[in-house]
């Protein structure tokens, strides 16, 4: 209790923690992820499992996540240490805060470039290249990208040091004015996409494709991945959502907060994906592309619509600062770790991490033209490696782990005063952490053990 934490900044408010928060999930995941492992996993069975994940497993992991780090009040290791001197526990409970520093710098690594691809094409769409751009031209465009590796390694190298440079200065300072402006003008955006969309004459075919399952489209992996991608996008499991609860005060809700974060980021994401589909079906395009989905579709939206140079430049400025409002969720944790238990400064803390995971990142650049075809993992390369391990194994264990220490570790006591909830409803969500998230992770997990053993 009461360890002297000169470096903790607090909220000024209820506001500004939900800010940053819905800064941290919303993000590529949304807009540029969620839409292409769609379409690679079959549409709308791959949808109906990721939207169960984020109910009965990513909003309590949520809430179980903010309720730690208000609880812990430091760093996820130092967290965590806290919390296991308090309530008794194993010693070996730092390692949940070690997985969460280790994922966020190997996800960081792949995050950076992918916003690097957005930068680009902020300035290609400034440059009006996308002005009455057919489907093919897009597609040339974007493939052109992606074969010249040192023009990503240049953006790659922009983004992280644009990262590095906003996380020095600590997560409060100017995230607030960005982002009270960035999720208002994306849901603008999107809304003026949504209306486009529905003058394709293929809005109904993306509605269908998103919301009717089909069941036999349906494997053991999707459903890995689908469980892995609400971690993802929610940024949990990796101890980001623990560290800005330990900034959130005492008369805050976090059970309102963790709802109106879920809620904001699955309108994102469905969003994105309805008017994605929309161009993918009206211009004969395969749903099952891969990572290219959304930098292959928007802008032939953009360059047919009304005033597209200017909202397609918005749009890709917007996408930009989505990425780096989470960027810096992902460097906290083994940023604020480094400062407070190695008593580093911030900012050399903040280069070193940084150089970090821009060389890791290289690997990431090389992987959607060299190395392609260099195979890391069962027929993965190093991107696609970073990504499944961080996302579909890393982030679901540590949430398990979340669960099972708010759940079986932590007493009644503790649960009330943090979450102040009606007593039905605490019953559903100590049950739903204590047997249901845990067991669903589990039985995804040895699922996939089995399924690719055979
Ligand atoms: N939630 C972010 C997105 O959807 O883009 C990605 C992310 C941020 C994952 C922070 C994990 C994290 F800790
Ligand atoms: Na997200």
């Amino acid at each position: 209790m009461g360890q002297l934490n000169l470096s903790k900044e607090s909220w000024s408010s209820q506001t500004v923690f939900i800010l940053a928060a819905v800064g941290s999930a919303v993000g590529l995941g949304n807009l540029w992820k969620f839409p292409y492992i769609t379409g690679e996993n079959g549409g709308g069975a791959f949808v109906l499992v990721y939207l169960i994940c984020i109910l009965l497993i990513g909003v309590p992991v949520l809430i179980a996540e903010f309720l730690l780090g208000r609880s812990g009040g430091a760093n996820p290791l130092q967290t965590m240490a806290n919390l296991t001197r308090r309530h008794k526990a194993s010693k070996l409970w730092w390692l949940l805060g070690l997985n969460g520093v280790l994922a966020g710098v190997l996800i960081l690594s792949f995050y950076t470039v992918i916003a690097g691809w957005g930068v680009a094409y902020f300035i290609s769409s400034l440059q009006g290249s996308f002005d009455q751009i057919s489907s093919d031209a897009v597609g040339a465009h974007f493939s052109g990208l992606l074969q010249s590796p040192y023009e990503l390694l240049f953006w790659h190298t922009v983004v992280s040091i644009a990262t590095v440079m906003i996380a020095s200065r600590g997560v409060r300072s100017g995230i607030e004015k960005a982002i009270n402006f960035m999720m208002p003008g994306l849901l603008i955006i999107l809304l003026i996409l949504l209306g486009y969309a529905t003058t394709t004459g293929a809005f109904g075919q993306s509605f269908s494709f998103l919301f009717s399952p089909d069941f036999s489209k349906l494997s053991w992996e999707a459903v890995l991945i689908a469980m892995g991608h609400a971690f993802f996008t929610l940024s949990i499991g990796m101890a980001a959502m623990m560290v800005y609860g330990s900034y959130l005060g005492e008369k805050q809700s976090i059970i309102k907060a963790g709802l109106w974060i879920a809620a904001a980021d699955t309108l994102i994401a469905l969003l994105a994906g309805l008017v994605i589909f929309s161009i993918v079906f009206a211009n004969g395009m395969e749903p099952g592309s891969g990572p290219g989905l959304l930098f292959q579709t928007l802008p032939v939206a953009f360059g047919q619509m009304w005033g597209g140079v200017f909202f397609g430049t918005l749009f890709f400025a917007l996408v930009v600062m989505a990425a780096l409002s989470s960027a810096i969720s992902l460097i906290e944790p083994a940023l604020s770790w480094m400062e407070q238990s190695w008593g580093m400064k911030r900012s050399k803390a903040a280069w070193l991490l940084g150089s970090v995971i821009w060389f890791i990142g290289i690997g990431t650049v090389f992987s959607f033209n060299r190395w392609e075809d260099f195979d890391v993992l069962g027929g993965r390369n190093i991107f696609e490696t970073l990504d499944f391990i961080t996302t579909n194994i890393m982030l679901p264990l540590g949430g398990m782990l979340m669960c099972v220490f708010v759940a079986w570790v932590m007493n009644d006591q503790v649960r009330e005063d943090q979450l102040k909830l009606a007593p039905l409803w605490m019953k559903l969500l100590v049950f739903d952490l204590k047997w249901i998230a845990p067991v669903a992770v589990m039985v995804v997990f040895a699922s996939n053990l089995v399924a690719a053993d055979s």
